[in-house]
C-alpha cells in the first residue's frame, strides 16, 4: 500500500500518520520530520532547508526530492509507505509519480482559520519526534521518552500564517490533482483525532 497523507499544517497529518502506521506496519515518511532531523545533526541539506522552514516557505523541490528518493529507496519501503507532507506542489507530485504508483490520497480537509490555534498548542520532543499538544502533556514531558516538550520553531503565529498561505497557493491545488487520477479520499479533519483516524481506518479496510 502506498498512501499519500495530505491536508493543512496543522491539520493532523503526523497524528493520523502515527496511528495508521502502527497500526498497518509501514513507514512513516516525514518530509518535515526528515528535514528537522538533517537540521538537528547539522548537515549540509538541514543548513539549506533551515531559513525556508523557519519563514514558513517551502524548501525547494530538487532538495526535498532528493531527499524523498532516497528515503523511499530504503528496503523498509518496498511493501509500502506513508507519505506525509509530501507532495507539496505540482512538480514534486508529478516526480513521484514517475517513481511509485499512489494508491490511495486520504485528504484531511480543514477550516484553514482554525488552525493557528492548534499549531499555537503543538508541543514536540526534538530527540525522538514525539507530537503531542500542550491540553494532552500537562507535565511537559515526552510520553515516549520522557525528555522537556518544546514549541517548534515554525509554530509561531506569523510564520504559522505564512504555512497556510503557501498551502493554499502551492499544496490545495494537489487535492483535485489526486482527484482526477482517481485515488483521493476526502475525510473531515475537524473531528476528534478518534473520529478522524475512524474514518481513515473505514476507507483503508
Ligand atoms: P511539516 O513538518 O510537514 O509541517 P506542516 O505540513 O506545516 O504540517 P504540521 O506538521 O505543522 O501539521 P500536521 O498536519 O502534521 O499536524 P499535527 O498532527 O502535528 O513541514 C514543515 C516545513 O518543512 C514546511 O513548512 C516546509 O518548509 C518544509 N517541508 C516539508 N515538506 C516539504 C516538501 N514536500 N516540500 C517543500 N518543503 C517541505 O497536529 C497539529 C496539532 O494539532 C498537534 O498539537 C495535534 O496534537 C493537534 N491535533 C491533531 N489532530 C487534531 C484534531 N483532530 N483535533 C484537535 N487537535 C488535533
Ligand atoms: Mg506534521
Amino acid at each position: 500500500m502506498n498512501l499519500i497523507i495530505m491536508g493543512a499544517p496543522g491539520s493532523g497529518k503526523g497524528t493520523q500518520a502515527a496511528l495508521i502506521c502502527k497500526k498497518h506496519e509501514l513507514p512513516h515518511v516525514s518530509t518535515g520530520d526528515l528535514l528537522r532531523k538533517n537540521i538537528a545533526d547539522g548537515t549540509e541539506l538541514g543548513k539549506k532547508a533551515k531559513a525556508f522552514m523557519d519563514a514558513g516557505k517551502l524548501v525547494p523541490d530538487e532538495l526535498v526530492l532528493a531527499l524523498l528518493k532516497d528515503r523511499i529507496e530504503k528496503s523498509d519501503c518496498k511493501n509500502g509507505f506513508l507519505l506525509d507532507g509530501f507532495p507539496r506542489t505540482k512538480a514534486q507530485a508529478d516526480a513521484l509519480g514517475k517513481i511509485v504508483e499512489i494508491d490511495i490520497a486520504l485528504n484531511l480537509d480543514t477550516d484553514l482559520n482554525k488552525l493557528a490555534d492548534r499549531m499555537a498548542s503543538r508541543r514536540v520532543c526534538l530527540k525522538c519526534g514525539y507530537s503531542t499538544s500542550a491540553e494532552l502533556a500537562p507535565d511537559g514531558k515526552c510520553k515516549e521518552c520522557g525528555e522537556p516538550l518544546v514549541i517548534r520553531d515554525d509554530d509561531k503565529r506569523e510564520v504559522v500564517e505564512n504555512r497556510l498561505k503557501v498551502y493554499a497557493e502551492n499544496t490545495a491545488p494537489l487535492v483535485e490533482y489526486y482527484k482526477a487520477a482517481g485515488v483521493l479520499k476526502n475525510i473531515d479533519g475537524m473531528q476528534s483525532i478518534e473520529a478522524v483516524n475512524a474514518e481513515i481506518e473505514a476507507i483503508l479496510k
